[in-house]
């Protein structure tokens, strides 16, 4: 059988757009598959893939000249932090002016992708002509990692007797389910903050738990989106410089957590996910939202016990306790992320697996778009010959050498796997791309 010649893309959200406009600017022969019936993924508010974690008042918490794609800014007219809707119609017009939308086969879930021997990938879709099997150099995996809801692993003891309701907020839409309720919000990343800071306005009460504290930025400093303050130049002072800059101006501006009854952060600022909300501490300031420590256990009834001893009556609890990251169509004797780990070179390419590469699956401190582009020249740059993997050993030493890092750069959490810093792991890639480059 002839070498198979083309690459599969799965998935049109933002990241799998960003790779087909680099493949289709660089002559890469490719087909995509999008599960659902339009492009921007998690963008798309009640996607009809069923996977978007989008609710109604979802704005982005990366400002937009930060998070556009390099190759196409948002328009001028759109505010500093557009919602969703906004955000889909950018991917939209993304799409459509680069001509990608009509190599996308929508409705159609790639269902299985398997390794051949000798080289190449069997993909299986299923869409509205039933199921086909086709064979690829290469596979692109953009499927997203904020759609597979994580609940709290064990469960709290009780939690299946308690009699209020539980949902994950990956099924959050409308604020009005909020309304007249004692809410219960675990969880101090973004979700939890917007979905406390909407309770404490329609609520009857809205208590917000979590197991460490955090550092929450404000969207603004200084009249500008917080994420302008580092750019290119500012991004490649040493994390302790910028560090020790940010903290003075939030000393200013907010001051420390502890003001508004948060647990002290265990961690150094920028050493977790960036919580940004501007909105949040002064909600706990108002009294309209009260901080509790983490559930203990759920007492029975509707009553919800701290582990600091105190009980609430609670009538719907919404855990914000993150995503898995999860691949249905891999056997996971050929790929998996077990704890959310993602052992892969540069975060892209597999070493066990040749031609397997992921778009997207970083959790960077800044936006994902310009980062999954610049993974997608890198994998252009590979499936041109224009560039080549290290050895296999080498690519292994450096993947433990970077969990080595990542260790000491984050808080140990399942939310952190995949955190790397925006301007470094941009500059990382761009290295990688210099140091693989065949001459031609
Ligand atoms: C509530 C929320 C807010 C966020 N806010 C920000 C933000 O402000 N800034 C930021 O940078 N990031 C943010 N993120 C992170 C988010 O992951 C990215 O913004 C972005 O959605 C990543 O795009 P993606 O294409 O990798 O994944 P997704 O947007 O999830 O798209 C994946 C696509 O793959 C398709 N797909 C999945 N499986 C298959 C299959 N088997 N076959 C075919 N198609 C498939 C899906 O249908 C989907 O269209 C947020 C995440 C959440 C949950
Ligand atoms: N644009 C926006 O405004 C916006 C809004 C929402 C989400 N997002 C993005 O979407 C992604 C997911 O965010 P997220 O907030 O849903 O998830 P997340 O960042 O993974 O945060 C999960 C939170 O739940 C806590 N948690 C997890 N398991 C727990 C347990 N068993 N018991 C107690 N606490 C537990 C975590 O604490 P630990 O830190 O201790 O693990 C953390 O506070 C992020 O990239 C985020 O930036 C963006």
């Amino acid at each position: 059988m002839p070498a198979p010649e083309k690459a599969c893309i799965i998935g049109a959200g933002s990241s799998g757009i960003a790779a087909a406009q680099v493949f289709a600017a660089r002559g890469i022969a490719y087909d995509q598959f999008e599960k659902g019936s339009q492009i921007g993924g998690n963008w798309r508010y009640e996607n009809d893939n069923g996977m978007s974690s989008a609710y109604r008042s979802l704005h982005i918490n990366t400002s937009r000249r930060v998070m556009a794609f390099r190759t196409l800014p948002m328009p001028d007219h759109y505010p500093d932090y557009p919602d969703h809707f906004q955000m889909a119609a950018y991917f939209d017009e993304f799409a459509d002016h680069f001509g990608l939308r009509e190599k996308i086969r929508f409705q159609t879930e790639v269902v299985r992708a398997e390794p051949i021997v000798g080289g190449g990938w069997d993909v299986t879709v299923a869409g509205p002509g039933g199921e086909e099997t086709n064979r690829y150099r290469a596979l692109i995996v953009a499927n997203g990692h904020h759609w597979d809801p994580r609940w709290p692993e064990p469960a709290f003891p009780g939690a299946d007797g308690f009699e209020g309701e539980q949902i994950h907020v990956h099924n959050y839409r409308e604020a009005d389910i909020l309304r007249g309720k004692r809410v219960l919000v675990l969880g101090l990343g973004n979700s939890a903050t917007d979905v406390a800071v909407e309770s404490s306005r329609i609520a009857d009460a809205t208590f917000i738990s979590t197991r460490r504290g955090a550092w929450v930025l404000p969207k603004y400093l200084n009249g500008k989106p917080i994420d302008e303050v580092l750019n290119p130049i500012t991004g490649l002072a040493p994390i302790p410089l910028q560090r020790f800059f940010t903290m003075r101006a939030l000393g200013v501006a907010v001051g420390q957590p502890e003001t508004y009854g948060l647990p002290k952060p265990d961690h150094k600022l920028f050493e977790a996910h960036p919580t940004v909300s501007s909105e949040l501490l002064p909600r706990l300031g108002h009294g309209d939202i009260s901080a509790k420590p983490n559930i203990e256990r759920y007492e029975g009834g509707r009553s919800v016990r701290f582990v600091d001893g105190s009980r609430e009556e609670i009538d719907l609890v919404v855990y914000c306790t993150g995503y898995k990251i999860t691949f249905p169509f891999f056997d996971p004797a050929v790929f998996s992320a077990p704890d959310n780990r993602m052992p892969l070179y540069r975060r892209v390419a597999s070493v066990e697996r040749p031609g397997l590469y992921f778009v997207g699956f970083i959790q960077p401190l800044g936006p994902i778009m310009p980062l999954a582009e610049a993974q997608s020249e890198w994998i252009a740059d590979l499936l041109a010959d224009r560039a080549s993997l290290p050895a296999k050993a080498r690519m292994l030493e450096e993947i433990e050498a970077e969990e080595g890092r990542q260790r000491k750069r984050f808080v140990a959490s399942k939310r952190h796997t995949v955190e790397v810093d925006f301007y470094p792991y941009l500059r990382e890639i761009r290295r990688e791309r210099k140091r693989a480059a065949v001459p031609a």
